[in-house]
């Protein structure tokens, strides 16, 4: 298959490249989820973007930059802040609703910002953004989507990227595409840990695919965990939104006495990484799993109104937040790190590009501001798009033979390219290899982890590579490889990073150095492909 430009992922991050994209010649969505199943449409809180009369662009430069705890690049920062405005009324433009009050925009609060800037749709702002870039996608003629087709690899030559090597999910089938320029949008990788707010799909296969090909990553061990997420035994956590505290929502420990503002200045709204560590420390201290979100002080038609999706997913589960506190503990939620990128998506590798969670622009430092991720997609997805058709004005679609790709031993008949691939593990055993890594990420290298834990993780993840060794190229083994890959980079780039700072605490080492580095990882040349 050949297309001019190849987006890998369709959260919004994809969704804006493509609509950029779509003005400079043929683009192809390819989706391993049937629908647009991304994290993007999970995203409750809002978009955080300068708005209101009282706050500034430097104001929200300042805020993104000490939520980052000192290591944000200031640059991809301003660009993310100063952009966002034009790029948000755009959205309004092509029919974005965001909640107002006699026509003015209602702004929301959030952690750690120190003005009103969240502009939000109730608590499902993400899937309307989603649903109308989706709409504006689909509506050009330049651009195509296909879904349940999963990326095995990138093809590279020469730190050339020329194309992908997919698997068709339905078929089974092996087969590449050709494109002039190529960009991963995934999303993160939240799926390895036990406790999380991501979708099914989040499971770091962008990241894999990229350290595959050789492309450098960075700060892979900054995972954010979002303090607030459902927590009853037997239910897959949820996101209760941040926004929730923002309109006054108290936490409460298991004595139901009120606890953060023995731990931080902004209680409830200081930064999640802060919030999540006294949370897992009043957990500790109790015979509980979980603290409690108390919201039953606020107006019962404000909170069904303004959060309709938070009430109805808990009162599923017999919680009326109304009138109930809400059992919550942290989840995997973000991927900070990723593939390091230039401000226009542009990798170490030409031809590469990435956008959104999966790539790293330092803009979120340490620690994510809270709703900086859907202007983040918003805004360097667009950038990105930009950046991709300059380039493929220079090039040419190139067909390299595939076994001058570096592809790790699939089998790829070359004439037809299309070679039928079955299962080599049971359902059972990947399953249960799936779990082990949840478990051991989310002990051994989750909210607090140590030097000690970290090896441990290290050495369990190695062995449970091995075990699914020689698997077979069907999605959910192939899933379940990038999952053990993406966990052994999180956690070798943990231990290198000997300091806390941000989401990133270390027990053996709780002072940050007060230095200013990024871990950057690369596969080397010489190294197997696992
Ligand atoms: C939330 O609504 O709390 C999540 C939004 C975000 O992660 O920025």
């Amino acid at each position: 298959m050949k297309t001019d430009f190849l987006i890998i992922g369709s959260g919004i991050a994809g969704l804006r490249a493509a609509i950029e994209l779509s003005k400079h010649g043929k683009v192809l969505i390819v989706s391993k989820d049937k629908s647009f199943e991304s994290s993007s449409s999970y995203a409750q809180g809002g978009i955080a973007v300068v708005i209101a009369d009282d706050d500034s662009t430097q104001q929200h430069v300042d805020d993104t930059l000490n939520a980052g705890a000192g290591l944000c690049n200031k640059k991809a920062v301003e660009v993310l802040v100063k952009d966002g405005p034009s790029q948000v009324q755009q959205l309004i433009t092509w029919g974005v609703r965001f909640d107002r009050d006699n026509g003015e925009f209602l702004v929301g609060l959030e952690g750690a910002h120190s003005r009103r800037r969240i502009l939000h749709f109730k608590d499902s702002t993400g899937s309307e953004i989603v649903r109308i870039l989706r709409k504006k996608a689909l509506e050009s003629r330049n651009i195509k989507k296909l879904s349940k087709q999963f990326v095995i690899d990138l093809v590279i030559r020469e730190n050339i990227c020329t194309g992908a090597i997919m698997l068709d999910e339905d078929s089974g089938k092996v087969y590449r595409i050709s494109a002039k320029a190529v960009i991963i949008t995934t999303g993160g990788a939240g799926q390895l840990y036990h406790r999380t707010t991501n979708p099914s799909g989040a499971t770091g296969d962008g990241i894999a695919a990229a350290y595959r090909a050789g492309a450098v990553l960075s700060d892979m061990e900054f995972v954010q965990f979002h303090p607030t997420t459902f927590a009853l035994p037997g239910v897959s956590s949820f996101l209760i939104t941040e926004a929730l505290r923002g309109e006054g929502a108290i936490l409460r420990n298991s004595e139901k006495k009120r606890f953060m503002q023995n731990y931080h200045s902004l209680a409830e709204l200081a930064p999640r990484d802060e919030l999540s560590r006294a949370i897992i420390k009043e957990i500790k201290k109790s015979s509980t799993d979980h603290v409690l979100l108390d919201a039953t002080h606020i107006n019962p038609s404000l909170l069904k109104e303004r959060f309709p999706a938070t009430y109805n997913s808990c009162l599923r589960h017999n919680v009326d937040i109304t009138k109930e506190m809400i059992p919550v503990s942290p989840a995997a939620h973000f991927m900070i790190g990723g593939i390091k990128t230039d401000t226009w998506g542009r990798t170490t590798i030409d031809g590469f590009f990435a956008a959104g969670e999966v790539a790293f622009t330092g803009v979120h430092g340490a620690n994510r501001l809270a709703s900086n991720s859907l202007l983040e997609g918003l805004v360097f997805g667009a950038r990105t798009g930009i950046a991709m058709a300059e380039y493929a004005g220079s090039v040419n679609i190139i067909d390299i033979p595939l076994h001058k790709a570096g592809l790790r031993g699939i089998k790829v008949n070359n004439k037809s390219e299309r070679v039928s691939h079955s299962t080599s593990h049971s359902t059972s055993k990947i399953n249960s290899i799936r779990e082990n890594l949840k478990k051991v990420m989310w002990n051994n290298a989750g909210i607090i982890r140590t030097g000690a834990s970290l090896e441990e993780a290290g050495k369990i993840i190695d062995m449970l590579t091995q075990e699914i060794s020689n698997h077979g190229l069907t999605r959910k083994e192939l899933e379940l490889a990038n999952m053990l890959h993406a966990g052994g980079l999180i956690v070798s780039s943990a231990i290198k990073r000997q300091e806390s700072v941000g989401a990133h605490y270390r027990e053996d080492f709780p002072e940050w150095s007060g230095k200013k580095r990024h871990i950057r990882i690369q596969k080397s040349k010489m190294s197997p492909p696992y």
